[in-house]
């Protein structure tokens, strides 16, 4: 007998077929019992009818208790009604392992019990939607990247410079020395940059940071792009082309789980390049015309103020330039203004808030090192960062996307803690 995936019941229509699958669910009469199943790579409705297979089967199939492991034989039918298409008539149970009150039943559970329950939360429709979304940007960003010249690169983990500043670092020994856990791999990525021209990065990043939002976690995954010869603009280019391409690969490879999230797509079918760009100066005026009293010039945006400016397009925004006093040391100053630098923030619609940071990075060594010194940081941990600067030094450009927002952001996941399998938040390291 052929044994099969769920996902490939379709071209097995007519077959008798054996598969490994759990129970999500199951609903029964004295004649008939209608068994959800799912086996990771989808669901589907198992039918057993008691007439065709017996007193003894079919009370072994009311009795099942749900997650119960087992492999199922039956016949593949073409249903029209199920999204799937078909469905399995069952004329056999091989119970591998009964499971014992499983605790995410079909009714509504708190947020804080499922977190707590999350090795087995993953099992649920919803969650294994997301991830199979995540999986598929994931996909499309390699895709992306190899499409358009760039060679991936890995920053390590253990590092003893902080890209983002210091204030959010997780600290650790390393034998007799200090070091921290990367909170960005840029600095690597710029002298990969001037090795192998486009690069970028995918890999995890800590911060601890004091937040409890629906945006922040403490481990998150980033995509970091660099490129050498790139300046501002053309950096803008590549994050609207980029975030483009991820979203519309999701709208063609994630149909099913897309609407299994219920998730309207007509709003990501406009995700198309270019996105709009507002200055930061526009967007503070923006904000005081909206009769946002609690932001001037110079003060960072909150959540509510970056909601308002994305509610104002139908597509994800730039907002560039921000004041150099509340962005990191290393960004290129604006040709004509020492007061802004050539920065921009990637802002996504219906209230995502920020998915990319990015920017040109300075290339002269003088200036980075007044930098480094007016930021006081360590030196001597930089040296090898300036050093770049004296060998052959070229304007380059780069960006950061917070894989968990943008995934949250496609899936409409109302909470990043659900575009990761296992979030790691403030007070929980757990499971
Ligand atoms: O804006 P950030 O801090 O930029 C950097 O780290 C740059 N060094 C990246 C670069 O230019 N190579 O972080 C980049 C993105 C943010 O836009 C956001 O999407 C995500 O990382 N991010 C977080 N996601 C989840 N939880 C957090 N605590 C995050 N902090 C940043
Ligand atoms: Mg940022």
């Amino acid at each position: 007998m052929k044994k099969i995936m769920i996902k490939e019941m379709p071209s097995s229509i007519g077959e008798t077929v054996k598969i490994g699958v759990w129970l999500a669910n199951k609903r029964s009469s004295g004649k008939i019992a209608f068994l959800q199943l799912r086996d990771g790579s989808g669901f589907v409705q198992g039918v057993i009818v008691k007439e065709e297979v017996g007193e003894e089967l079919f009370a072994t199939a009311k009795g099942l208790t749900q997650e119960t492991s087992m492999y199922v034989t039956g016949v593949v039918k073409e249903d029209t009604r199920s999204s799937f298409g078909c469905e399995l008539n069952i004329t056999g149970i091989e119970v591998i392992q009964a499971a014992v009150d499983y605790p995410i039943t079909p009714k509504e559970h708190g947020v804080e019990f499922l977190m707590d329950n999350r090795h087995l939360w993953l099992r649920s429709r919803k969650q294994h939607a997301i991830m199979k979304i995540r999986n598929e940007i994931i996909r499309a960003t390699y895709e992306f990247f190899n499409n358009n010249g760039f060679v991936k690169i890995d920053p390590p983990i253990l590092t003893g410079s902080a890209p983002e500043g210091t204030s959010e670092l997780f600290h650790t020994k390393y034998f007799d020395e200090d070091a921290y856990l990367s909170q960005s791999g840029q600095l690597y990525m710029e002298a990969a940059a001037m090795a192998l021209g486009k690069v970028f990065s995918f890999g995890p990043t800590f911060r601890a940071e004091k937040s409890k939002t629906r945006r922040h976690l403490i481990e998150f995954w980033m995509i970091e792009p660099e490129m050498a010869f790139v300046e501002f603009e053309e950096n803008l280019e590549v994050q609207e082309q980029y975030v483009a391409y991820i979203v519309q690969s999701v709208l063609k490879n994630c149909k099913m789980e897309l609407e299994r999230l219920d998730r309207d797509t007509s709003k990501l079918e406009n995700i198309q390049a270019p996105f709009p760009r507002i200055s930061y100066d526009d967007a503070i005026k923006f904000l005081q015309e909206k009769g946002f009293t609690d932001i001037t010039w110079g003060d960072d945006f909150g959540a509510p103020h970056e909601t308002a400016i994305a509610e104002h397009y139908d597509k994800p925004v730039f907002i560039t330039c921000y004041p150099t006093g509340i962005k990191p040391f290393y960004m290129q100053p604006h040709p004509e203004r020492d007061d802004v630098v050539l920065c921009a923030d990637l802002i996504a619609p219906e209230g995502y808030g920020e998915i990319i940071g990015g920017s040109e990075r300075i290339h002269d060594f003088e200036l980075l090192k007044q930098r480094i010194q007016e930021h006081k940081l360590d030196e001597q941990a930089y040296a090898w960062y300036l050093d770049l600067r004296k060998q052959g030094s070229v304007p380059h450009s780069g960006f950061g996307l917070g894989l968990e927002r943008t995934v949250a952001w496609i899936s409409g996941a109302e909470h990043v803690r659900e575009s990761i399998p296992f979030p790691r938040l403030l007070n929980r390291l757990y499971p």
